[in-house]
C-alpha cells in the first residue's frame, strides 16, 4: 500500500520532492491499486532542461543507431508483455487478452517506425533554380529533415502504452527528445513501458516521464516554453491545449461520434457483427468506436434483432476473466453515461435491454428509435451504450453524420461500391471504412480527425513527418 511508483528523469527513477502521490483507482474493485509521484512544476522545469540538452547529442547520433535502439526497446517491450498487460488490466480494466495485444502491437509499431524512419529521414531533395521563371541554373538547393527539439507526448487512458509509443517512436527516430505525461489511469503501465526504453540503453535525459495531477502540472507542461511539439490524444482538453499552446506543431486526436450508415442492400449479418465489434469492444471506450447507427427504416427491424441477439451473448464482468464488457474507467465516466441513458429514457428511446449498472460496470445497451433531440444522438458516451437512429434516405444519414461537431471516422455498409464511394466522399470525417467498423489500425495507415476530432494526421509516416522540420541549404554558383 505504501509503495509509490517513481517518475523517470535523467535516466533514473526518482521520488518527487512534493512528498505527495496520486492514487490510481482500479475500475473493477474501485479501490486504490497503485500510487504515482505527484511531480512539481520545479521538477517539470528540470526535466525540460534535461530533455533539451540530451536532444542536441541525440540529433547527432547516426540514424541507424537510433533505429537500432528502437528495435531493442520494441523487443524488450514484447518480452515484458505479461507484467505490462497485468497493469493495464488493473488500471484501466482492459480485458486481459486485449491488454496483451496492446503491448505486442506497440512493439510492432516501434519496429515499423524505426524501419520507416531510416527510409524517409535518410532521403532529401535536390532542386535547381532554373525551373522557376527568371532564374539561371546558378542555385542548387539541398533539403533534409531536422528534428524539432523536445516533444511533449500525452497519451489517453484507453491505450496508455500503444498511444504513448505511437508518439515516442516517431519523436525519437526523428532525433527529438521526449517528455511523457501519462494519463492517471494507465500511468503505471506507461512507467513499465518507459522501463523497457531504459533497459534498451537510450542516453540519459532523452526520455523522461513525469506523473502528477493535471491541475498542478497539466497547463504548466503544455504551455512550457521548452516544448517544441505536442502530441496529444484524449478528450476536450485537447481543444483548450491547442488554444493555449505556443507556435509549435500540434498533433491532436480528440473525440469522435463515428457513424455507421447502413443501406438497404447491406449484408445485415456482417453489419451486426461489426456493430458489436465497433460499438462494444473495450466497452465502447475508443475514439473510433461506432457511436451512432444510422439505418434505413426498411431493414432496421431485422438489423436491431440481429444486434440484440449478439448483445445477449456478450460476457459482462471483470477484465481478468476476459469479459467483453468490463467496468468503465472511472465512476464519473459511469455517471456521465448514465446521464445520457436517463435523458434518452425521458425522451422516449426504445430500450432493447434493461439498463443495468453495478459500480463502474454498465451492461451493454442498445437504444432504438433515438431522435435528434436526445443527447445520445450527438454526445459520445465512451461506454457500452449505442444509439440507433432510423433514417428514410441516405441523405438523412449523411446529414446527421455531418451535423456533428466531430469528424473522426465513419463507416458505410452496402454491396454497391459506387454508392459507398459517393457516401464516403460526402461524409466529413478523417476516414470512412467501407463494410467494416471504424478503426485506427493497421498503425501505418494515416489517421486523422476533422473538426473537433483533431488536427494533424497520425499513422507512422505522418507522425514522423510532423515531428521534423525541413531544412534547406542553397549553394550559390558564380
Ligand atoms: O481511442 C483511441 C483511438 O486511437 C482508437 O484506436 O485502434 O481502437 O481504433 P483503435
Amino acid at each position: 500500500d505504501g509503495e509509490v511508483y517513481k517518475y523517470y528523469a535523467d535516466g533514473e527513477w526518482k521520488k518527487s520532492a512534493s512528498g505527495k502521490s496520486v492514487a490510481i483507482i482500479n475500475p473493477t474493485t474501485r479501490k486504490t491499486q497503485y500510487k504515482v509521484q505527484a511531480c512539481t512544476q520545479e521538477e517539470v522545469n528540470k526535466v525540460m532542461d534535461l530533455a533539451k540538452s540530451a536532444q542536441k547529442a541525440w540529433a547527432k547520433t547516426p540514424l541507424w543507431k537510433r533505429a537500432e535502439l528502437l528495435h531493442k526497446a520494441a523487443a524488450l517491450l514484447k518480452e515484458h508483455k505479461v507484467p505490462i498487460a497485468e497493469c493495464l488490466v488493473k488500471e484501466i480494466a482492459k480485458p486481459a487478452k486485449d491488454s496483451v495485444t496492446e503491448v505486442v502491437r506497440s512493439g510492432d509499431l516501434i519496429s515499423y517506425t524505426a524501419e520507416e524512419g531510416v527510409r524517409i529521414l535518410g532521403e532529401g531533395k535536390f532542386l535547381v533554380s532554373d525551373s522557376f521563371p527568371g532564374n539561371e541554373r546558378t542555385k542548387y538547393c539541398l533539403t533534409s529533415k531536422v528534428p524539432l527539439g523536445v516533444v511533449l507526448a500525452i497519451p489517453p487512458f484507453n491505450y496508455p502504452v500503444n498511444l504513448a509509443v505511437s508518439k515516442i517512436g516517431p519523436a525519437l527516430i526523428a532525433g527529438n527528445s521526449l517528455v511523457l505525461k501519462p494519463p492517471t489511469q494507465g500511468a503505471v503501465s506507461c512507467l513499465h513501458m518507459v522501463h523497457c526504453f531504459h533497459l534498451a540503453g537510450f542516453p540519459k535525459g532523452l526520455i523522461n516521464c513525469v506523473t502528477g495531477k493535471g491541475s498542478e502540472i497539466g497547463d504548466f507542461l503544455t504551455m512550457h516554453p521548452g516544448v517544441n511539439c505536442i502530441s496529444f490524444t484524449g478528450g476536450d482538453t485537447g481543444i483548450s491545449i491547442s488554444k493555449k499552446a505556443g507556435m509549435i506543431p500540434l498533433q491532436m486526436e480528440l473525440g469522435g461520434k463515428d457513424a455507421c450508415i447502413v443501406l438497404e442492400d447491406a449484408d445485415l449479418e456482417l453489419v451486426a457483427s461489426n456493430i458489436i465489434k465497433g460499438g462494444f469492444s473495450y466497452s465502447g471506450q475508443r475514439c473510433t468506436a461506432i457511436k451512432v447507427v444510422l439505418v434505413m427504416e426498411s431493414v432496421a427491424d431485422a438489423l436491431v434483432e440481429k444486434v440484440k441477439e449478439k448483445v445477449a451473448k456478450l460476457k459482462v464482468g471483470p477484465p481478468e476473466e476476459n469479459s467483453d464488457i468490463t467496468p468503465v474507467v472511472t465512476e464519473s465516466s459511469a455517471n456521465f453515461i448514465e446521464g445520457l441513458v436517463v435523458d434518452a429514457k425521458e425522451k422516449g428511446a426504445t430500450f432493447c435491454q434493461q439498463y443495468k449498472r453495478e459500480g463502474n460496470l454498465i451492461w451493454p445497451l442498445l437504444l432504438d428509435n433515438v431522435r435528434p433531440d436526445m443527447r445520445i444522438a450527438w454526445e459520445e458516451p465512451f461506454g457500452p451504450v449505442l444509439p440507433v437512429i432510423r433514417i428514410n434516405s441516405v441523405e438523412e444519414g449523411i446529414h446527421h453524420c455531418n451535423a456533428s461537431n466531430f469528424g473522426l471516422q465513419g463507416c458505410v455498409f452496402t454491396k454497391d461500391i459506387n454508392k459507398a464511394i459517393l457516401i464516403s466522399d460526402a461524409m466529413e470525417t478523417g476516414t470512412v471504412q467501407i463494410n467494416s467498423a471504424p478503426a485506427r489500425g493497421p498503425d501505418h495507415f494515416p489517421f486523422q480527425g476533422l473538426k473537433d476530432s483533431g488536427i494533424g494526421s497520425q499513422g507512422v509516416t505522418n507522425s514522423i513527418n510532423l515531428m521534423v522540420k525541413v531544412k534547406t541549404t542553397v549553394i550559390n554558383l558564380p
